[in-house]
Order: C-alpha cells, then structure tokens, then sequence
C-alpha cells in the first residue's frame, strides 16, 4: 500500500502518542491519570442538551444540513459577538460555522495556500498550525514565542523571505500550550503586519471564555481594522464543555469567510442543524456556565502551580486557558521528563517540545480532571519528583 508523500511529511499526531502510551500502561494495570488532553471532564450544559432533544424531533432538522450555517447559529453568533466584544458582525456574510476549531485552521490552509507559500505558525503552537500547512502541500514558517517576550512572536524578526511566501498568520490567545494571554500591542503589529505584507491573520480564539482573576480576554476583532486583514475562530469546546460537539465558527473578513465556505463546500456536508440549534442556545444563555468552569479552573491552576511550587517547578499561574505550562527540572528534555513522570507516577503530561522546537524545556498539565484525581496527581508527582 502506498501512502501519500503529503502524509509522509507528518509527525505522529501528538494526542495519538499520547493515547497509546495511556492505554499500554492501563493494560499493565496501572491507575493512569491523564493530565495530557485538555478535554473539559463536565458535561456540556442542560440548556444544549435540551435544546439538542427538542430539535432533534424536528424533522426539519433531518436533512442535509447548508453549510452556511442555520440563521439561527450565524445570528446567535452575531448576537454573542456584539455582547461580548463590542464587534458587530454581518450574520450573512461574516460567520459560517466550523466543525469545531480543528477542522477550520486545517481547511483554511487549503483555501488559501499553494505549494511554495507558508503559514506562519507559532512555536511552541497548537499541532495542526504546522501539520495543515503540510498537508496543503505548503511550508511553514516558525515564530518563536519566548517567555521573555510573554509568549508573544516577534513579528519584526520574521525574515523578507518568510514575508515574501506567507499568505497565512496563526496567532492564538489565550494561548495553547504557554497559557499567555495576548501581550499589549500584538494584535495591532498583527494587523500592521497582514496589511503591509497582504496576510491573512487568522486568531484562533478558543480559549477566550476561560479566563481567571477577572481577565477578560479580547477577540482579535476589537483591534481597529482587523476585519479588513483577518478572520477569528471561535469554538464552543472549552468555554462549554462542548468538545464532543464539533461547534465552532468562522468570523471576520467577509471575503475569507467566503473562501473558507466555497471550500468547504467541497468537503463535507456541514453541522448537523439539531447541534447548530444547540450551539445556539448556548451562546445566547451560557454566559454562566463559561464563568462557573473559569471558577474551577482557576481553583485547580493554583492546586498545580502551588504543588508545583512545593516540588521546586517554579510557574507563574497562567491568567487563562486550561493548560499549566512549567519548565522541565534540569538535567531533563521535556520527552525524558515525561516519560519519567509516566513510569514512576502513572500521570501522563505532555512534553513541551511536542507543540515546537521552542516548547522543549517545558511541559504542560491540563486541568481537565476532577479536583480528586488532580490532587492525587500532584502528591504523586511529589513523592515521586520531589527533588
Ligand atoms: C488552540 C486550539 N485550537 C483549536 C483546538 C481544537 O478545538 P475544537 O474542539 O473546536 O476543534 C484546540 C484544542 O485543544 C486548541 O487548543
């Protein structure tokens, strides 16, 4: 059997890994605690719920769904928008919604690029910002995000040649893995940047709604003339516990949301219209829910930082996001430490250098476990890792 070459450019998908080394150590009979996916462990409001039953008896909601998006959703979306961050959005021709984020920041590397142009990916950086310009036959060019810098890439560093080929800028804050949240002045020098240079700049923004201490993170909308250089991608998977679901959209600039649309409509057939009602429902009433999760996020980053802080793992507690960032102990590349962590705990965390060359040296805990098991695996990695 041959495989495509385009398949052959890829690494292993991270979580993919991570999954096989879990389920060899169950089958060992150790009590694994997965700290490595962030996949949010409550269940996804009543209100979606009820609103899925009660549409899914609608036979109108049967057929082939449009891959524009019921009006319901796009106008929900528009609504939560204008509410939430000031932005006024065309529901008709600025939204159309997503299979969740992943298949969005994927598909949009087909629509926009060809063999020889790039995508600018963040380093360390959500996997698929680097494996969907791959997979379009494309390049990739890296901007580092240091910690001296508060995670934020230096867009003045990036070289004329990667300007000269990108036609694509992920950026993405709240941010996977590093926890940042978006520095003063990035959003503006992205625009700056796209204008000047004619890239699109696409914010994924799914970790907006989780944020703690009273931060309130922005969309990269607000930032004056980033509807004329870039689109967003919001998702209802982290902020609603809705990962299962496959809800997010596209929103933005009118003439990418349109490109983004004529590709997919190549593609796949779009959200089933019981779930879009669903995910309607939830962006008009769900404003609670996004708060009460932040709550206990925030209640399990300072279990972490502060377990972590008693085993000699100093971390600043991140002000968003469901990740805890931390550096590996000297002596250690964050896959040894991980790995070691695995043998010696029966916890699994992700190593750092997964997400980038600029993410070795660290790694990440996801707080999406129950407060027991995470506690329990905090007093393993201290009995354990103390050092
Ligand atoms: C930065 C980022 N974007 C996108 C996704 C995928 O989100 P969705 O469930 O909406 O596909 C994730 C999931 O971990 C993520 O961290």
């Amino acid at each position: 059997m041959i495989t495509s070459e385009r398949l052959d450019r890829l690494a292993p998908y991270l979580f993919a890994e991570l999954e096989r080394k879990i389920a060899d150590k169950r089958g060992q009979g150790v009590d694994v605690i997965s700290l490595g996916i962030g996949d949010p462990d409550t269940p996804t409001p009543g209100l979606a719920a009820d609103e899925l039953g009660r549409a899914a008896h609608d036979p109108g909601t049967h057929q082939y769904p449009s891959n524009r998006g019921r009006p319901e959703l796009r106008e929900a979306l528009a609504r939560f928008y204008e509410r939430r961050f000031g932005v006024a959005l065309d529901a008709d021709t600025e939204i159309v919604p997503a299979l969740g984020a992943k298949e969005c920041v994927f598909n949009i590397n087909l629509a926009f690029l060809d063999p020889g142009s790039s995508a600018l990916a963040s380093d360390p950086g959500y996997p698929v910002y680097t494996s969907g310009p791959l997979l379009a036959g494309a390049e990739v060019d890296l901007m580092p995000l240091l910690a001296e810098r508060g995670f934020a890439p230096d867009l003045d560093a990036i070289s004329p040649a990667a300007r000269e080929r990108a036609r694509l800028m992920f950026l993405n804050y709240p941010n996977n893995p590093t926890g940042a949240v978006v520095p003063d002045g990035l959003f503006e020098a992205a625009v700056e940047f796209g204008r000047v240079n004619d890239v699109l700049i696409v914010h994924d923004a799914s970790y907006t709604e989780t944020t703690f201490g009273g931060y309130v993170a922005p969309s990269f909308l607000e930032t004056p003339g980033a509807k004329d250089v870039g689109v967003e991608i919001f998702s209802l998977s982290k902020g609603y516990n809705m990962t299962g679901w496959r809800t997010a959209a596209i929103v933005g600039n009118a003439d990418a949301v349109a490109a983004y649309w004529k590709l997919k409509t190549n593609i796949d057939s779009g959200m089933f219209e019981a779930v879009q009602l669903a995910a309607a429902a939830v962006l008009d009433g769900g404003d609670d829910v996004a708060r009460e999760m932040s709550a206990i996020y925030e209640r399990r980053r300072d279990l972490v930082v502060g377990a972590l802080a008693e085993i000699g793992v100093p971390v600043a507690a991140p002000r968003a996001t469901i990740y805890v960032w931390a550096p590996v102990p000297e002596g250690h590349t964050s896959a040894s430490y991980c790995e070691l962590v695995l043998e010696q705990s029966g916890v699994v965390v992700s190593p750092g250098g997964s997400y980038g060359p600029n993410g070795e040296g660290f790694f990440r805990i996801s707080l999406t476990v129950p407060d027991e098991r995470l506690t329990e695996a905090m007093q393993r990695l201290r009995s354990s890792l103390a050092r």
